[in-house]
């Protein structure tokens, strides 16, 4: 890995990356959400997408011909420094991205600071996603030691010890880290620019009000809930087509792959808050609590 403006990225996608800060042109009605891996970026690839295209008579109804039930969300949205600028498929080339119809959903793991300049200066819209960082170590952890294992072949890779793994977390060195300096990066901006950059926590979307924040979302994107969708229970129904028990039981997400090293179904794995209880030592807490401290603790954002 190699670290690049402040965060960590793997060598091989550094040259994708600096395509994509140097020729990715935002365009005013762009949804582009941001994210930390692992903090609910494919939950909410497939919430977008299912509120934004809602009225698209081809998908409906929802729970029948949604997109969803045949793709996995990545493909729906597009994943832009490594999908796009790095020439995988089914992301369309940065020349085809030009022509997609608006709103664009694109995605993206770069810290704000990185961001093309016209994403920052455009009136496209952020979500920016981010989940307790007990549950995303945990979910990282997770995720890389079962990567690793697609990687076998190559007798260099091990799975990463958890132990070894909290470290480099809690010191950012993992891709696209560090998480903390990222997430209060999103948060400060949120707050800065309430009309371009919407925070939403992994673990509201879990809980009591999930309801609302999802209605916030989509008034957020220009795609609010009328009276009469809530009262036929759409929001419902959109809650239940991207739940991850729907997702995770779908052919496409039980079998299919990425990227040629990424089976699709890691990306559904628990999809819980507090997983991380199972795992970590009580100086796990208190380090991460330390971390946590000093980062969020002079802002007003707590997980
Ligand atoms: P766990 O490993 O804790 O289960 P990302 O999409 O950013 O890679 O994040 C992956 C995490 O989100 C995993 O968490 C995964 O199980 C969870 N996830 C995936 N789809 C989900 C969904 N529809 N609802 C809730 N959580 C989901």
């Amino acid at each position: 890995m190699v670290k690049y403006q402040n965060f960590w990225c793997r060598k091989a996608i550094l040259k994708h990356i600096l395509h994509y800060q140097k020729h990715f042109k935002a365009q005013d009605t762009d949804i582009i959400l941001a994210s930390q891996p692992k903090c609910g970026t494919t939950w909410l690839k497939s919430l977008l997408f299912t509120i934004v295209n809602r009225f698209n008579p081809d998908h409906q109804p929802l729970n029948k011909n949604s997109p969803l039930l045949t793709h996995n969300p990545h493909d729906l949205v597009y994943y832009l420094e490594y999908g796009v600028y790095g020439g995988l498929q089914p992301n369309p080339s940065p020349q085809q991205l030009q022509h997609l119809p608006s709103p664009r959903l694109l995605q993206t793991h770069l810290p704000y600071a990185s961001q093309p300049e016209s994403i920052k200066t455009s009136s496209c819209k952020i979500i920016c996603i981010a989940r307790n960082p007990f549950d995303t170590f945990v979910s990282l952890w997770h995720w890389h030691s079962k990567l690793i294992n697609n990687w076998g072949k190559d007798p260099e890779f091990q799975p990463p010890k958890i132990e070894d793994f909290f470290d480099d977390f809690c010191l950012g060195k993992f891709p696209f880290g560090p998480y903390f300096e990222h997430v209060i990066e999103f948060w400060k901006e949120s707050v800065q620019q309430p009309d371009k950059i919407l925070f939403l926590k992994y673990e509201d979307l879990k809980g009591d009000h999930a309801v609302l924040h999802l209605k916030k979302l989509a008034e957020f994107v220009g795609f609010p809930f009328s009276h009469q969708e809530e009262s036929e229970g759409v929001i419902d129904d959109i809650m239940h087509l991207c739940s991850i028990n729907n997702l995770k039981e779908l052919e496409v997400n039980k079998t299919g792959s990425m990227y040629e090293i990424i089976e699709t179904k890691n990306f559904f794995r628990k999809g819980e808050v507090g997983d991380w209880t199972n795992y970590f030592t009580p100086s796990m807490v208190e380090r991460i609590n330390t971390v946590m401290q000093e980062h969020f603790g002079g802002a007003n954002l707590s997980f």
